[in-house]
Parts: C-alpha cells; structure tokens; sequence
C-alpha cells in the first residue's frame, strides 16, 4: 500500500474512532435511557447526507486529575453545518457518551466557531442540549467557555435565528444559554433546566422536590415559561425545529421564505358572522377563528401551555408568513396579566426582529386587577408589550372582535401604537372601561337613590352601550380604518399584508432601547 493510502486508511479509522464518542458501552447506555445520540440527533434534524462536520479531531487540553489519560476525539460535541427543506442551518450536539457532554474549554471553542460562522453567513444556529454542565476537571476554563457561549449568544441575538433543544440535563448556569435563545424546546421526561438542583434546594430551603417538579418540561412549558415548547419524542422535537424554521428567514436582513398557497385568497367564511355571543360575558374560542383564517387551518402554536389567555404562533396568509397575536376569551375572559404580557412581548418582539409582519386579534376585557399583580409588577410587564408593540416597524395589522378596553385597548396593536390597519368587526366595543363598570363610577350615588336600581342600571349601561361600545366612536376618530364584515377577514387581512410589503419605517438613531425589564 502507498504511503498516501496508508494516510487514507488512517484518516478513516481515525473517523471513525470519533464517530463512536465515548464509545459503544455509552452508546448503547444512551439509547437505553431512551436517547438518541449526538450524531443521530443531527441525522434525524439535516436533510439527508448534507452534514459536514468540524473539528472531529478536537481534544481537551486538560491535565488536572488524570484528563490527559482520557482523551476523546471530538470532545463531547458535534458541531458543523448542514441543510433543512434546502436552508442553511449550523448545527452543535452535545455528545452525552463524552464525560457526560460536560462543557470544556476545547467543546466551548467548537460551540462559539459555529455560532460566529452562523453569524457571518446569516443562517440560523440549532443548539441541542445534552449535558452535565461544566466540565468539572477544568475549573474556571470551562465557566470561561460558557461565557464565551453566552457572548455569541448575545452579539447574535436579532441576527440569526437561534433554536435551543433540550434532549437531556440542563443545570447550573448552563441554563443561560438556551435562555437566550429565541426558542427552546424540551423533551417531556428526559430533559430538565435548573439553576440549582434539588440537593441544594433542600439544603438551602428545606423544600423536597424532585427533578422533574424543580425544572422539568412540563414545569418550563406551563409554570415558568422558561421553554417555548415541550414535545413527547426526539423525533417530535426535531420535526417541530423544522417546521418552526419554515416560518422564519435565515436573518434579520432577510424576508421570511414564501411558499405556494393552495387555499384561495378570497375565501369567506359565513360562521365568522356568527361566532360572537349575543351576552358580552359569553366566551368563545379564539382558536377557531384562528384555524379558519389562516392559510389551510394551519398554526403553529408558541407556548401552547403557558399563559393560555394569550394565544401566539406562526401561521400564513396566502403563502406569506406572519406571527399572530390574539386573547383568549376563554381563560380570564382574554385579560392581560403579567404572564400573558411577558409571553406576548416577547414573541412580538421575536417577528419584528425577523421581518414577520404582526396579525393581532383583539378581544380583551382590560388589565387584571388585583394586589398580586400589582405586587409582581403587571405595570412593568404589561409596559413591556406596549413597548414590544411600539417599537415593532414589521407591518401591522389589527382586528378588534369584540372587547378591547382601556389600557389593553391602546396595547394590543391600536393605532396610537403604530398600527397599520386598523379593523373592527361590527361587534366591537371599544371604550374607557365595560358598561358595568363605568356605569358604577359614574353613578354610583344615583345608583343607590334610584327608585327601581336594577332598571336605573339597565337603561345607564344602554345608553353607555349606545354610545361607547361600538367600534363606530373610534372609526369616527380615523383610529379604526374600517369596519368589516367578520367573513371578510381572511380577504381583508391578505390584502392589507400585499399592500403593506414594501413598509418601510425606521426609528430614531439609539444606542439600543431600554425596554422595561
Ligand atoms: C465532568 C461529568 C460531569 C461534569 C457528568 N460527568 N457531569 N464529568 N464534569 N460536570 C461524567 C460522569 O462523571 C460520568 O463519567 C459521565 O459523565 C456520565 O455521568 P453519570 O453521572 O454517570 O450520568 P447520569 O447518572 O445520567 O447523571 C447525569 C447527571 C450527573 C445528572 C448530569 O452526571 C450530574 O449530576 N452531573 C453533575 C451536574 C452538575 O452539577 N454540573 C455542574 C453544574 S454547574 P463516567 O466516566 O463515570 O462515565 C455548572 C456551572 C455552569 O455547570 C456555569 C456557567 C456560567
């Protein structure tokens, strides 16, 4: 054999000696714990065969407590590039078979190389998660590393696109980076973020919780809000990346991808001209007011379980992506709350970063009230989605259904925030506050005094009914551009979106915003 093939031969086996990670006891350790590894993870995510990997032959350059003994070629990540449905993508995989895909200073230097090339091309970074946090051997150069982590996080936050996947532990200050991504998904049973463990919870708070309660996907997914999305499978998790990334460009100087629309432009639908109850009070279920505009009843829900009085996700209109913003009338009525405000700010600000015109649908009876609010700052979060809505130059198009009073009135996407176009259903009523409550402070004496107060009330809040809770006031004024007729919407809502293409807003030079945290 020539010496060149000898080489060959040995860059094959050295490849191939990479590709086993920490070996095939680990391997099959993993996937008894019901885990894919690193590699098949990638496989499962890329389209087929067009994953180039780097930096196979890295090792760890680590010498305290024996490490020089035990290194392993690649190091605990698998990091590279390849395509999704033909998109650009870079890609990083905790290798959990390598010392437990403990961060080090060497599997740093391979994270951040992906994600300052992702930044120089504009493609968006995947990150999949799967590790024991840093790499206890290396000390301060592994917390070294992550600070190197966080730092392209941040220089590439509102420039890429940048997806979190949790397929396995998360702890410590591991956590921030998933964190500072747009999205993070988890994996129900497997997955868990925590900044401290329930050892140290128990030792610090006496409280007992296991994993699982302290920071697990269902936990994340519905309590915190820390994950966007929890899924049953790998699989799922992986399909859910993809579908996502269909809805978003590569970066921020890109429009998000168009694709060919099947369901005509001009459908109406006659059930929307009779979805609103007769009794304000009566709920019904945004989803199917969603499901029925939207280009083939398709919608991909972001924090589905969290924060249910606001719905947000993407969907299309015609072929053109859009992220909708909508109450819930049947969870508190569609009130805004902390919770809702945080969810909703942050997905506003998500579109606007990445060029995804806003569709809001408004039905909300105002701020919840309350000493709990009010101590946990509803000021300064409900602040957040004024501001998000605000600031957002996307296109923005709004559709008031039926309630939208008071301060939730100018947030959800009004005019005097900006907005577009402006629609309100017949069925709108848009005013200071509810006839009942308004009747109450305007009246409240009178009330008392009157000779019959039920019938006193009744015919006041006619008479406020009349006057204020229509859409007409406000359509008057100019802050509703029209009227429409509910099964129009879908038509409507397209046509607003050709005609607001070419927007082009900017806002006044700053060193960055300071956006009520
Ligand atoms: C080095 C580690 C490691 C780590 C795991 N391993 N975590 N090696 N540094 N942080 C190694 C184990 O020694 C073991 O090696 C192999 O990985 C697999 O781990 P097991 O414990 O056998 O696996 P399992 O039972 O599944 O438990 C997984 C685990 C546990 C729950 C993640 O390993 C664990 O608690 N690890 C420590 C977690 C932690 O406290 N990390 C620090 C968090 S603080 P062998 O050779 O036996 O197979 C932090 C700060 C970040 O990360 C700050 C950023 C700013």
């Amino acid at each position: 054999m020539s010496n060149q093939l000898e080489q060959i031969k040995e860059l094959t086996l050295l490849r191939e000696k990479a590709r086993l990670g920490g070996g095939q006891k680990r391997i099959d350790a993993q996937h008894e714990k019901g885990k894919c590894t690193a590699r098949e993870r990638i496989s499962m995510l890329l389209d087929e065969g067009s994953f180039e990997e780097f930096d196979m032959f890295v090792t760890h350059r680590c010498d305290n407590f024996g490490m020089q003994e035990k290194t392993i070629l690649g190091d605990g990540v698998v990091t590279g590039y390849g395509t999704i449905d033909g998109r650009l993508v870079y890609v990083f995989a905790q290798d959990f078979t390598v010392f437990g895909g403990s961060l080090s200073e060497t599997m740093a230097m391979k994270i951040c190389k992906v994600m300052e090339q992702a930044m120089k091309v504009g493609a968006p970074l995947i990150g999949i998660n799967d590790s024991g946090g840093a790499r206890i051997q290396e000390g301060v150069n592994a917390l070294a590393g992550y600070g190197d982590i966080f730092q392209n996080n941040i220089l590439g936050s509102g420039v890429i696109p940048q997806i979190s996947a949790l397929f396995g532990p998360c702890a410590g200050g591991a956590v921030y980076s998933p964190a500072l991504t747009d999205f993070t998904i988890m994996m129900k049973g497997s997955s868990y973020m925590f900044l401290t463990g329930p050892k140290v919870v128990k030792t610090v708070t006496g409280e007992d919780v296991t994993q699982e309660e302290l920071g697990g996907a269902n936990v994340h997914a519905s309590k915190s809000g820390v994950a966007h999305f929890a899924v049953d499978t790998e699989e799922d998790g992986v399909e859910l990346i993809r579908e996502l990334l269909s809805y978003i460009p590569q970066n921020n100087m890109e429009e998000p991808p168009r694709i060919e629309c099947d369901d005509p432009v001009d459908r109406l639908d006659d059930s929307l001209n009779d979805i609103i109850p007769d009794s304000p009070n009566k709920p019904y279920n945004m989803f199917e007011i969603i499901h029925t505009l939207v280009d083939n009843g398709k919608f991909l829900e972001v924090h589905k379980e969290y924060a249910t009085n606001v719905i947000v996700g993407f969907a299309r209109f015609n072929g053109t992506s859009v992220g909708i913003v909508a109450n819930q009338p049947r969870v508190l009525a569609g009130v805004l709350d902390i919770n809702a405000s945080r969810k909703a700010a942050r997905f506003v600000r998500f579109c606007d970063a990445f060029n995804i015109p806003l569709v809001t649908l408004v039905d909300v009876p105002g701020f919840l009230p309350g000493t709990h609010q009010e101590y946990g700052g509803v000021i300064l979060h409900g602040a957040k989605l004024l501001y998000a809505y605000g600031e957002a130059t996307v296109p923005k198009i709004t559709v008031i259904l039926r309630k939208a009073y008071g301060g939730a009135y100018i947030v959800m996407s009004s005019k005097h925030l900006g907005g577009d176009l402006n629609y309100a259903w017949p069925s709108a009523e848009i005013a200071v506050m509810g006839p009942s409550g308004a009747i109450e402070v305007l009246y409240g004496k009178e009330m008392v005094q009157a000779e019959d107060p039920a019938l006193f009330v009744e015919q006041k809040e006619k008479e406020y009914r009349d006057k204020f809770a229509n859409p007409y006031n406000a359509a008057r004024y100019g802050y509703i551009d029209d009227i429409i007729e509910p099964r129009n919407t879908r038509f409507r809502i397209i046509r607003s979106l050709q005609l607001l293409a070419t927007k082009k807003q900017s806002l006044p030079p700053k060193k960055h915003d300071n956006l009520p945290l």
